[in-house]
């Protein structure tokens, strides 16, 4: 189960959006314009990062955040563990993380941080708030 929040050093989180901002810069989405990148801080202190791939057939497309998760799968093992995310996007317009991209989110870090920017402007949330009750096979 979810245990207490690790704090995020604030150098640590101005990395992690940094490396979002810069993921974003290879989106690719001609359909909908709107470019989101994504970065992950995993418990060994590796960045990873994502950005939002469209296609024609448009359910087909991917999220940022998905994208990065997926990559640092790829890329380290399936023994990645989430420590933090960040979200990305042009203008810095709100965005927050799909439910789709939470339950992913979730199942590496279920005590994750998310930073995005909402409605309400910047925030800092455990995914156990964005998603209570994920789902899980195994503990
Ligand atoms: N998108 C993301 O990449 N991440 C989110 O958290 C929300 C939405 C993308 C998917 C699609 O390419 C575009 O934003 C518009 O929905």
């Amino acid at each position: 189960m979810a245990g207490p929040q690790k704090e995020i050093p604030s150098r640590q989180r101005s990395l992690l959006m940094k490396a979002a901002r810069k993921a974003m810069k290879n989106a690719y989405a001609p359909f909908s314009h709107f470019k989101v990148g994504a970065a992950i801080l995993s418990n060994r202190g590796k960045i990873f990062t994502g950005c939002n791939v469209e296609n024609s057939s448009y359910g087909m497309t991917n999220c940022a955040e998905r994208t990065a998760i997926f990559s640092a799968v790829a890329q380290s093992g399936p023994k990645l563990v989430i420590r933090a995310v960040a979200v990305a996007t042009e203008q810095d317009v709100p965005c927050s993380p799909c439910g789709a991209c939470r339950q992913v989110i979730y199942e590496f870090g279920p005590e994750a941080m998310i930073f995005f920017k909402s409605a309400k402007g910047w925030t800092e949330a455990p995914i156990s708030d964005l998603l209570p009750e994920g789902f899980r096979l195994s503990e």
